[in-house]
């Protein structure tokens, strides 16, 4: 996995109770994020959300600094355009709502304007990412990475690609789960998570 280059950029689709853990996740890891909502509304109830993050990493995590949590701050930035989020960017991360319409409707935007460098991860909990890796335009690209609530703690990052899986994006998905404090699990047959 040596010559993967390490990521700089993520970007996260759904600014929810998983999505923001997820960004926050990676800038704490050095991670440049933007997160994408299509509500306004939801972007605004992030500070809240970060508050009480900062103080589960606090109680959690024995490198925590108050320094480190603010400077991953800054690192986050937020958007309700689709385009910024997605353009230019190494991974995209998906934490809508779990519904397949949904997902495929967002794949499908997300696969028209993201660069052909850029992997694409679903964080489903008990949908099979196949049903909707074609929605991407770009299956081999595409897989799920599967998150648990309290990510900082509960720090396992199932990664698990589909039967059209390239696997050095498999590859890319485990060495981007480690370079953000996850313990990387590679799932080798796509299985429906159950939460
Ligand atoms: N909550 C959990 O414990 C948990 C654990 C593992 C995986 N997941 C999975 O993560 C995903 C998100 O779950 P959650 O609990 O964070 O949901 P959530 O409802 O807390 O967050 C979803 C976010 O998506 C936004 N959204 C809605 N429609 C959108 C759209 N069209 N485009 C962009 N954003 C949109 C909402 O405004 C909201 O901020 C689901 O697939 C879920 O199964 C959740």
């Amino acid at each position: 996995m040596t010559n993967i280059t390490e990521f700089k950029t993520v970007s996260i689709l759904g600014g929810g109770v998983l999505g923001s853990q997820i960004a926050m996740q990676a800038a704490y890891h050095g991670k440049d994020v933007t997160i994408y909502d299509a509500f306004q509304e939801s972007l605004d109830k992030l500070p809240a959300r970060w508050d009480w993050m900062r103080a589960g990493y606090e109680e959690d995590l024995e490198d925590f600094t108050a320094d480190k949590f603010d400077e991953a701050l800054k690192r986050i930035s937020t958007t309700t355009d689709l385009k910024e989020a997605v353009s230019d960017t190494d991974i995209v991360i998906e934490a809508v709502p779990e519904n397949l319409e949904l997902k495929r409707e967002t794949w499908e935007k997300v696969g028209k304007l993201a660069d052909e460098r850029t992997v694409f991860a679903t964080n489903t909990s008990s949908l099979l990412p196949s049903l909707f890796a074609d929605s991407s335009g770009a299956p081999e690209r595409f897989l799920a990475i599967h998150y648990a609530n309290r990510i900082w703690k509960q720090n396992l990052a199932e990664v698990m690609g589909t039967p059209k899986t390239d696997e050095k994006f498999v590859e890319k998905a485990l060495k981007y789960a480690e370079e953000t404090g996850m313990v990387p699990a590679y799932v080798k047959k796509e299985t429906p998570g159950t939460s």
